[in-house]
Order: C-alpha cells, then structure tokens, then sequence
C-alpha cells in the first residue's frame, strides 16, 4: 500500500500508465512542468469544466459566461498591475545554479520539521515567513534562511545570493518586426479578458448589479520552481468567476462566495476535513481580502482556488489607461459608479489532481488462498471519464450482437466503452483503473431472458438487470 509521499508518486505513474497525462514532448526527453492530456485526462477535465459551468453559470440566472482571447492588448497588463507587481522573490544557489522561490524553500523547511513532529515549530517558521513577505524584506528573509540551515536541494550547500524579483509574465512578439512595441504577453490570469469585456457584457446583456461573468480558458507563468507533477505548470488552465457589485457590499458577497465555493468543493464527493481556508496575510497588488480553498493533497494541504476581494481595482485602471469610462449606471439608487469585483478563481489541473488524489486507491483483496489486490479510481459517476463498459463475456454465440446493440443504445447518451478482448476479471479491473462506474456483461443468460449483470466498481457487486435498463440506471446516476 503506498504511503502518502509515495502515492502522489503512484498516482503520476497511474496517470501515464492509464492515459490520464503524459510528460509534454516526452519523445524529445519532454518539456519541465508542461502536460499533455490524454484520452481519459482529457475526458475527466471536460467533464469538470462543465460541472463548474454549470454550477456557476446554468445554475445562477445572472452569470454568463465568455471566451475571450488569450493574445490581449499589452497596456493591459500595465493598468492591471501585472508588469510592475507580478514578481516571487527568488533566490539562487551558487553552487548549484538553482533558482528557487523563497517561499516555497522555507515552506519546504516546515514541512520537514511536520514531519519529525516539530508542528511548533514549523508553525512559528510559517508566522515568520508571513510576516517578512508581508514587508517585502528580502533581507531579513535571506538571514531567515540561513538561520534555519536550509541547503539547496541539489548542491547540498548554503551558498545563496540575495534575493531578486522576477515577472512571472511571458511574452512574444506579434509581427514580422521585433521590437518593444510589438511585445505582448501570454496572458498569466483569464480575469483580465473579463474586465475588458465588462461593458460590452453588462450593455448587450441588459444585466444588472450585481451580475457575473465567468471564463474557462488557458493562463501561462513563468513558474521557476516548477515541480509537483499538474500542481504548478507554466501553461494551464483557469475557471474563474468576476462578480460585480455595489461599492460597500463586498464583505457580505466576499462571504458569500466564499460559502457558495465550498459547498461546490463538497459536491464532489470530498469530505469537509479535507478542505481548510487559508487566509492570506500578503494581499495581491488588487485586493482588499483574500482567502485560498486549500486541499489536503498526498504532499499537504495545498491552494486549489483563491476567492479575492478585488475592490474597483482592475475597472479604475483601465479606465485610467483606456481613458474610457468603466461605469455603470444603477436605477436603484440613481448613481454612477465603477462596481467593486469579487473574484473566484480556481485552478483546472489542480482540480484535476485533487479529484485523482481522492478518487486514487489500491485495495487489498486478498484471501487466505489467494494474494490479489487492486487499484481503482473512485470518480464520482457524474465527472468519471467513462460512465458505462459494455462487455460480452465472450466472443461468439451472438453475444458481442446483443452488447453492441446496447452500446448503440447508450452512446448517444453518455461516454461508454465496448471491449470483448480477455477475460471479464481482466477487463473489470482496467475498468476500475480508468474509474469506470458501471459494467454490463452480456452472457449466455441474456439471450433467454434479456438480462444483463451490471457490476458496481466500488462495491465490486454484481446484479441481474433488465438489458433495457441499462441507460436509465446509468443515467440516474449520473445526474445526482
Ligand atoms: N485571477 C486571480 C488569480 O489568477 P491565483 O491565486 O494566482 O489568482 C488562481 O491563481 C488559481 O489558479 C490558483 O488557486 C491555482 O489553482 C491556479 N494556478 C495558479 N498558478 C498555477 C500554476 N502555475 N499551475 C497550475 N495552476 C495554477
């Protein structure tokens, strides 16, 4: 049984192994913290993008969502603080030549001391850690670091420069001619196309304070410490949610949202105690409170989403730097303002590898007769990348007939899987590995009575159904 450093291990492994995600450009030796996701990844992602839609745009009247371009004009990221304020503070080792963020260095430290059962301690690194960033004092961070004997991973040594800042931003040139005014970004957050994009909305929308606009869509950084499998990339996916409102009632939406996320994170089968909030003692450049909704990944408790109280921030810049007006006319109360903005904001690829970090296990099976063990993701039925195997258990006396004919049945329906190859405990099991909520077996029996066995992949139980059930009972499942 793998223990919970060597799971996340287990679970990159799995993930390769079953098609989940694979190393980008593996066959050039790959790319550093850049993924590829294939077939089953790829399905397991779209279906959370449209649970997330759903749940914040289908399920609230006045969310709408939009797809806005990732090239975007470059003053943009001028008036949204992003080219001046978007820095970590970074230190190298001169040894090594390793570059390393210094928070993620001391928290690294902490850690460490967690786990020779030194909490004390490490909570007093962190207090200390929170207090020096929130002054930006670089120096007093360094000495931190040397204080607490913290060595480079690589050289072993505590050979450090000072610490720098670094812009996290990518940028390329648009043109055939290169100079510094044809530089534009990537952009680093989809928030922005949502501020440019505000008017436009709420005019052609006729929609009214307050009122939301949500986006799915591809963010890039420039991470330097890019490790931990999908949990930071430099290219990756957000799903975020601006929700507009009067100047003075961001408290209350702050607590609403923040509410309103969590319930979200609940309903995917996660218990409660595996979630905390974390308030954050550094603001960002636009906030006047933020708070993250941290995850107990196997490597800690780590942020999936961020809920921020952006004040008029972004809209008050870029009307400065647009010099066009970014106000809103509320009837109610007869007054113009620029509406004040809270943002949800969460990581795709971290969902992706909370999801699998929960739904990742391997059981023990076995009897006083036989070793035998397993491994299976437990998605919940309505996010599984496969909803439904159809399997003939074997290959002739018009059996694989009778399954194809309820594959058609249900493909149309929902994503099924037909498979006639090995033995049914072989094909049940890879099944279990790709998560796989149901299978219906066809036998001897159906042609009798038109009855299927359909397996349960948790409780690995089996029972006899009507063949033309099948959509149904999937279905139901499905939807709750
Ligand atoms: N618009 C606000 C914003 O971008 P953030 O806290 O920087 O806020 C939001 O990012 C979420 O995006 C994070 O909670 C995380 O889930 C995800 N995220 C950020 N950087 C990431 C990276 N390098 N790789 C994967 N996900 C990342």
């Amino acid at each position: 049984m793998a223990t919970d450093p060597n799971k996340f291990q287990a679970i990159i492994s799995h993930c390769k192994e079953y098609g989940f995600i694979f190393p980008s450009s593996e066959i050039y030796d790959g790319l550093q913290a850049v993924y590829d996701y294939g077939q089953w990844g790829s399905e397991l992602k779209k279906n959370i993008k449209d649970y997330w839609w759903k749940n914040m745009v289908q399920l609230h009247e006045n969310i709408v969502g939009i797809d806005a371009a990732i090239f975007m004009h470059p003053t943009i990221w001028k008036a949204s603080g992003h080219v001046d304020n978007f820095n970590d503070p970074m230190i190298d080792n001169k040894d090594s030549k390793k570059r390393y963020r210094v928070d993620h260095l001391i928290e690294a430290k902490a850690e460490e001391m967690r786990n020779e059962g030194r909490e004390d301690e490490a909570n007093g690194l962190l207090d200390e850690l929170d207090k020096l960033i929130a002054k930006d004092d670089f120096d007093g961070l360094k000495q931190l670091i040397i204080n607490q004997g913290i060595k480079c991973p690589v050289s072993k040594t505590s050979n450090w420069t000072d610490i720098r800042q670094f812009n996290l931003m990518f940028s390329t040139q648009v043109g055939s001619v290169s100079d510094e005014a044809s530089e534009i970004y990537l952009r680093p957050e989809t928030a922005q196309g949502i501020f440019v994009n505000f008017l436009n909305v709420q005019k052609t929308g006729r929609l009214k304070i307050p009122f939301g606009i949500a986006q799915i869509g591809k963010a890039f950084r420039n991470e330097i410490v890019a490790r931990q499998f999908i949990f930071r990339m430099r290219e990756f996916e957000q799903m975020e949610m601006q929700y507009f409102i009067r100047p003075g009632s961001q408290k209350e939406w702050y607590e609403f949202w923040k509410e309103e996320r969590m319930k979200w994170h609940i309903s995917l089968g996660i218990p409660k105690e595996k979630y905390r909030f974390h308030d954050h003692v550094k603001l960002a450049h636009y906030a006047d409170a933020a708070c993250d909704i941290e995850y107990k990944f196997p490597i800690g408790f780590k942020e999936v989403e961020g809920i921020h109280s952006r004040t008029d921030f972004d809209l008050k810049n870029h009307q400065e730097y647009s010099k066009k007006k970014m106000q809103y006319f509320d009837s109610e109360i007869n007054q113009n303002y620029i509406p004040y903005v809270i943002e949800t904001s969460i990581g795709l690829d971290r969902t992706i590898l909370m999801v699998l970090s929960e739904a990742y296990i391997e059981e023990d099976l076995s009897t006083a007769e036989k070793q035998d063990s397993r491994v299976l993701l437990r998605f919940p039925a309505k996010i599984a990348p496969m909803k439904l195997a159809v399997l003939p258990l074997v290959k002739k006396d018009g059996l694989p007939e009778i399954a194809r004919k309820i594959m058609d049945d249900c493909k149309s329906h929902f994503r099924c899987f037909y498979e006639e190859k090995d033995t049914i405990g072989k094909r049940y099991r890879r099944m279990d590995a790709i998560g796989t909520p149901f299978c219906v077996t066809v036998d001897q029996q159906t042609k009798q009575d038109n009855t299927v066995t359909i397996r349960y992949r948790d409780s690995m139980e089996q029972e006899r159904i009507p063949a033309d059930k099948v959509t149904e009972i999937v279905l139901k499942e499905i939807n709750t």
